[in-house]
């Protein structure tokens, strides 16, 4: 899996770590706290520690790139596979080690959980990491500051309830300075939680049942984001187009209506979104990819299986032919439209005709990008406890047919891009000198020589090459 920076990733490049930079404005204070955010797993936690980050500079915290230089060291946790939620522990024998260095010359050092697994198992952290000081769940980051202040007090703090109260009402929006400093593609999150419930899955658990944003709460931060140089929004939810809400014109909106609304932001220039569910791909959706040119063509859309028995067994509410056939409209309405999904291969009770459904899946539909990933049973969720659970050496080879063949469509389509004029999003400085590296509609990074174009700037360029994860462009003038 690729590593998540707090750029364009597609969400289900989870489990990659990243150190979140989430920038914070010089402190008046000559002794700041510092503060060390390293973020796991999807979008929805690199927004989080972002707005973490936030909340904490208004308590006078900047933040630092090492935890060692840090009084406060935050794990924003990922609990989706067995192996995401493990590493917390990993990262957790190595805090103590330093806390004991730190206490050793009388520094003090403050160990948070946040994220997931922080909500999937509360006090057990506690138990399992005793140097762990608060452990906040996802529903309650805007306590963080007075969970902090009982810390101080010497308590340990464990707050996992969900919240009644809006969170986003209560989270400080981040200072103009800091958001240039993010970069001119940022995140937003519209929904949050899942009431799907596939039976594979933790995230119904742990960030509980679907929330959406109201329309003038995310209107206010896209403009607010491009007040601060934002040109490129990606929209963020569990579920993200299972987004509803009370539009301005008194109406009942869907997600669909929404991004019509946010195009309207002036001088936004382009809108992404991630995750989607097939079911909540309705006809508004559809037609506004076919109407918004602020809309990129890149649509995360996961299908998991491509056997009705399996799709069924996971309870995705959806057959393999209805995701065909939604492909085909989606292609209709925005023909360029590049497709990415999420797979899992070794679903309990998978057969070798199962998974050969999935692989006809992938030849009929054609992605530009995936992933996909063995099945993890997760303690809690349906699945872990149905018969028939398959072989690791089964899984590994089934996993491995299903990445050649994702690998090399996802070399046809960049190869189909040769030759293409399209629009760049200067994003930052290449490698090498009089190198600058933007993003296509396709959400694939371009780099271009010989620019003296300005971060932020969109140009034409015509597609001259590709790399492995990468185009190489030429300026058009
Ligand atoms: N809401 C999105 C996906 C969220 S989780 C959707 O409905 O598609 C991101 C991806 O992790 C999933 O799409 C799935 O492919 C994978 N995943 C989730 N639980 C998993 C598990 N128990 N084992 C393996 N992969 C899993
Ligand atoms: Fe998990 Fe399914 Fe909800 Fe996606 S839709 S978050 S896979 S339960
Ligand atoms: Fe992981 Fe939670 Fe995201 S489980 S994938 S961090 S919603």
């Amino acid at each position: 899996m690729s590593t998540l920076e707090t750029t364009l990733t597609p969400s289900s490049s989870l489990e990659a770590d990243a150190k979140t930079a989430a920038n914070t404005p010089a402190s008046t204070d000559a002794n700041p706290r510092k503060v060390f955010v390293k973020t796991y797993g999807c979008q929805m936690n690199v927004y989080d520690s972002q707005r973490m980050a936030d909340s904490l500079a208004a308590e006078g915290y900047v933040t630092t790139e090492t935890p060692e230089d840090a009084d406060l060291v935050l794990l924003n946790t990922c609990h989706i596979r067995e192996r995401a939620s493990e590493k917390l522990y990993s990262a957790l024998g190595r805090l103590r080690k330093l806390k004991d260095k730190n206490a050793a010359k009388g520094k003090e050092l403050t160990i948070g959980v946040a994220g997931c697994v922080a909500q999937a198992e509360g006090q057990e952290i506690l138990r399992r990491a005793p140097s762990v000081d608060l452990v906040i769940g996802p529903q309650t980051y805007h306590r963080l500051p007075q969970a902090l202040a009982k810390v101080r007090d010497g308590e340990k703090v464990v707050e996992t309830e969900y919240a009644l109260e809006d969170k986003f009402e209560h989270l400080p929006a981040p200072q103009r300075e800091v958001v240039r400093k993010r970069g001119v593609s940022a995140f937003l999150t519209v929904q949050e939680g899942c009431d799907k419930f596939c039976t594979f899955c933790v995230v119904p658990y742990t960030r509980g049942s679907e929330v959406s944003r109201s329309v003038a709460q995310i209107v206010a931060e896209a403009e607010k984001l491009v007040a601060g140089g934002v040109r490129e929004i990606t929209l963020l939810g569990q579920n993200v187009n299972a987004w509803h809400g009370l539009g301005d014109d008194g109406r009942e909106w869907g997600f669909g209506e929404l991004l019509y609304r946010l195009a309207e932001v002036p001088e936004l220039t382009r809108l992404r979104y991630t995750t989607s569910h097939p079911r909540d791909m309705d006809d508004a959706l559809i037609n506004a990819h076919r109407d918004l040119d602020i809309l990129m063509p890149y649509l995360h859309l996961p299908v998991q299986a491509g056997s009705d028995r399996i799709l069924k067994a996971m309870n995705r509410k959806h057959k393999s032919d209805d995701y065909r056939r939604l492909i085909e409209r989606i292609r209709e309405a925005r023909p360029d439209m590049a497709l990415s999904g999420d797979f899992i291969v070794g679903f309990p009770g998978e057969t070798d005709q199962d998974f050969e459904d999935t692989m006809q899946l992938v030849r009929d539909v054609k992605y530009a990008q995936a992933y996909s990933f063995k099945y993890s049973s997760r303690p809690g969720t349906p699945g872990a406890d149905l018969p028939d659970h398959v072989d690791e050496a089964v899984k590994d080879e089934r996993l491995q047919r299903l990445q050649a063949l994702l690998n090399e469509q996802q070399y046809a389509f960049q190869d189909s891009l040769v030759g293409k004029k399209t629009s760049v999003l200067i994003e930052k400085p290449g490698r090498e000198e009089h190198q600058m590296v933007g993003r296509s509609p396709w959400l694939l990074p371009v780099i271009i020589d010989n620019n003296h174009d300005q971060i932020g700037d969109i140009i034409d360029v015509e597609i001259i090459s590709t790399g492995t994860n990468s185009l190489v462009a030429k300026k058009l003038s």
